[in-house]
């Protein structure tokens, strides 16, 4: 049901959006580029008859997205089309059960928390992975594994790559086919609260649901996205509580990253706003009434979060690791134009010559998922 064969549209991958968030770079990509030939000149040792065989590509975890398990048929086409791509990879499909089921499920209801640091203690287990891993989140599975980034990074994730993800969180509940009953089901409960302590330890959405008409309820109750976004209430807001302060090792880890590239989708109906895939939401009561009304979206550059560097973004930017991408299409439609680019680039070794020859146009099915 998710895998279909479509005609790829025609895309300008690196394009930028109308509203002017992006500012695509590449001059990483030239400056590696040349130093590659720089030192190919410069060093040239005599050819041996039998070169020795070129180091493994660097491993990979990639999470799913919501609606989805870690061994469906789409996330094992996709495992597959990237072992192709870089040939000897070690991939692992992150999961919170073996069981596809029980996985699948766990994408609506559980703690986001205990969930991320139980693919934590996974990938510690994981000897492929000891010596550091690029990382693939998949919508919801981008912001976990931010957070494991963040907050664990033992082994350490050198690229980080997100599709269509909700790190500023959903200002609303993603709509549920009606015969998806895990998903009515997790809407039904959540119409009780979304900020209820049951809530926020059982159904995932509610974990990063950030109101922006609330957003005092969202700083106070939030158990997770609040927490990864080190977004915290102002300090007089409430006198009995204990006053919170921001984790610098979470601005620490996640700037150690090599890149951090965020892919939004720009027909995306799925995630409410859909810029939330690079930090944008709207905007606060705070920041503008006018704006509120006419649901402005405050980019990534404007957020406090960023401005303050409350994470990190701030320095990964300011040092060109951040990565802002449009892909065309609907919320995780992934186009062979789309992810393609992105996992020659920033996925295991980087080997020039393989990113042309990767880019040679053809057809394949796409993924698409629910959420
Ligand atoms: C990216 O690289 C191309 C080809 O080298 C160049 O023409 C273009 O100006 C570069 N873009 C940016 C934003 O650096
Ligand atoms: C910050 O996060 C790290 C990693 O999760 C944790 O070990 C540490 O206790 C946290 N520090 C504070 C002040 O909460």
């Amino acid at each position: 049901m998710r895998i279909f064969g479509l005609p790829a549209p025609l895309v300008a991958l690196f394009m930028s959006c109308a509203s002017g968030i992006a500012a695509p770079r590449n001059s990483t990509l030239e400056e590696e580029h040349n130093t590659q030939i720089k030192a190919s000149h410069d060093n040239k040792p005599p050819v041996p008859p039998n070169p020795p065989p070129l180091p493994p590509p660097r491993p990979l975890v990639i999470w799913h997205g919501l609606g989805d398990q870690y061994a469906s048929a789409g996330m094992l086409e996709f495992i597959e089309l990237i072992k192709e791509m870089h040939e000897g990879i070690f991939i692992y499909s992150a999961r919170i059960s073996d069981e596809p089921n029980a996985d699948q499920k766990a994408g609506w209801f559980g703690n986001v928390n205990e969930q991320v640091a139980q693919v934590a203690e996974q990938i510690a287990a994981i000897p492929e992975l000891e010596g550091g891993f690029d990382a693939i989140g998949f919508s919801q599975g981008g912001q976990f594994l931010r957070a494991y980034v963040e907050r664990f990074n033992s082994p350490p994730v050198r690229n980080l790559i997100t599709f269509g993800s909700q790190h500023m969180g959903i200002s609303d509940l993603p709509g549920c086919k009606p015969t998806d009953w895990l998903c009515r089901a997790a809407r039904a409960a959540a119409a009780s609260g979304v900020y209820s302590p049951w809530a926020q330890k059982n159904l995932v959405q509610a974990q990063y649901f950030r109101d922006h008409r609330h957003i005092g309820s969202y700083l106070h109750s939030s158990t997770f996205l609040a927490d990864i976004n080190n977004e915290i209430p102002e300090e007089d807001d409430d006198e009995d509580e204990e006053p919170r302060i921001r984790n610098l090792t979470y601005a620490f880890n996640l700037a150690s990253l090599d890149n951090f590239v965020m892919a939004l989708f720009d027909q995306d109906q799925t995630v409410v706003p859909k810029e939330s895939a690079w930090f944008g939401s709207y905007a606060l009561p705070t920041d503008d009434d006018n704006d509120v009304d006419k649901g402005a979206i405050i980019p990534m550059r404007k957020q406090r979060l960023y401005k303050e560097d409350w994470i990190g973004l701030r320095t990964l930017d300011e040092a060109d690791k951040l990565f802002l991408i449009v892909c065309q299409g609907e919320h995780m439609r992934l186009t062979d134009e789309c992810w393609r680019p992105i996992v020659a680039r920033w996925v295991g070794s980087i080997d020039m010559d393989k990113v042309t020859e990767a880019s040679v146009p053809q057809i394949p099915s796409l993924l698409i998922q629910d959420w």
